[in-house]
């Protein structure tokens, strides 16, 4: 398997998939996502792979966020088709495999970075990392499924206040908030890693697959708050806002919104 932005290893049936843009923060171009959805979709299937691990390239960065250079100009269709179609290939597809998946978060995590470990099945952070749903900074809302999995994770108040806010947390605030389990040194992160994968291995493939699926059934109820966050996504791309803040990002300036 030949990625133009993932590096991917297969070793002791723990495939280790490394997101690899460092120059852009690993943020999630089109091509990166539909890379990701591949990958992930042959290693659910590889019988050499019991566990995958997700983590991005660099010492800086897990993932920044959804390439913003690519939706600057979308119209109200394209948004809501950018929301729909990555929920559906990558986001929900993690999700939902019969294999677990974790993140193992090296840095950044924003936006559709944050919302990509939030669809792992579990984090793991090094202790420089930091993560936040910065959108509406740039006149739009999460669109991967930030709207309902940060909730179902840290619990509504406090997604209300980081979405709201845009503002990061550091590692240490996400083990408080159990956004993330372990909290460890960054050069540690991978083997830390890779050892609870190893202790996932030695229990019953089959049944990991039935607690995945029960434990995901808990929170099946979100299915309308994901329409309407591809909805009020979709929106987003028709306000003179979301030109500035998305204007303002790829300038290096401080956007000025007008709440038109
Ligand atoms: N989309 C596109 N490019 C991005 C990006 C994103 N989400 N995040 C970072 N980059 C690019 C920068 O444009 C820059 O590219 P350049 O060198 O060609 O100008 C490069 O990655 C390095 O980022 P830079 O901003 O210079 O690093 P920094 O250390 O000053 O700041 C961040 C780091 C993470 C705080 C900052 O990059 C940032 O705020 N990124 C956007 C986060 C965001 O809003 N994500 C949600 C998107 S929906």
């Amino acid at each position: 398997m030949n990625y133009e932005n993932l590096l991917i290893s297969i070793e002791e049936k723990i495939a280790t998939v490394t997101i690899n843009r460092p120059t852009k923060l690993n943020a999630l171009n089109k091509d990166t996502i539909s890379d990701l959805s591949k990958a992930v979709k042959l290693l659910g299937k590889n019988d050499d792979v019991r566990v995958i691990i997700i983590t991005g390239s660099g010492e800086k960065a897990f993932v920044a966020g959804a390439d913003i250079s690519e939706f600057a100009n979308y119209t109200v269709e394209e948004g809501a088709q950018l929301a729909a179609e990555g929920q559906e290939s990558l986001f929900d597809f993690i999700e939902n495999l019969k294999k677990p998946v974790i993140a193992a978060v090296n840095g950044f995590a924003l936006g559709g970075g944050l919302e990509l470990s939030m669809a792992c099945h579990f984090r793991v952070a090094s202790d420089n990392a930091k993560m936040g749903l910065p959108e509406v900074s740039l006149g739009l809302i999460p669109g991967y499924g930030g709207t309902q999995r940060l909730p179902q994770l840290v619990g509504k108040g406090r997604a209300m206040e980081m979405i709201m806010t845009a503002a990061m947390i550091s590692a240490e605030e996400a083990k408080q908030y159990g956004l993330v389990n372990h909290v460890v040194p960054q050069a540690e992160l991978l083997d830390f890693t890779k050892a609870i994968a190893q202790k996932i291995i030695k229990n019953a493939p089959f049944a990991i697959t039935k607690a995945i699926k029960a434990i995901n059934a808990n929170y099946k109820d979100g299915k309308d708050g994901f329409e309407t966050e591809i909805k009020s996504f979709g929106k987003c791309f028709g306000t003179k806002d979301f030109k500035e803040g998305t204007t303002a990002f790829l300038e290096k300036r401080k956007a000025e919104f007008t709440g038109k």
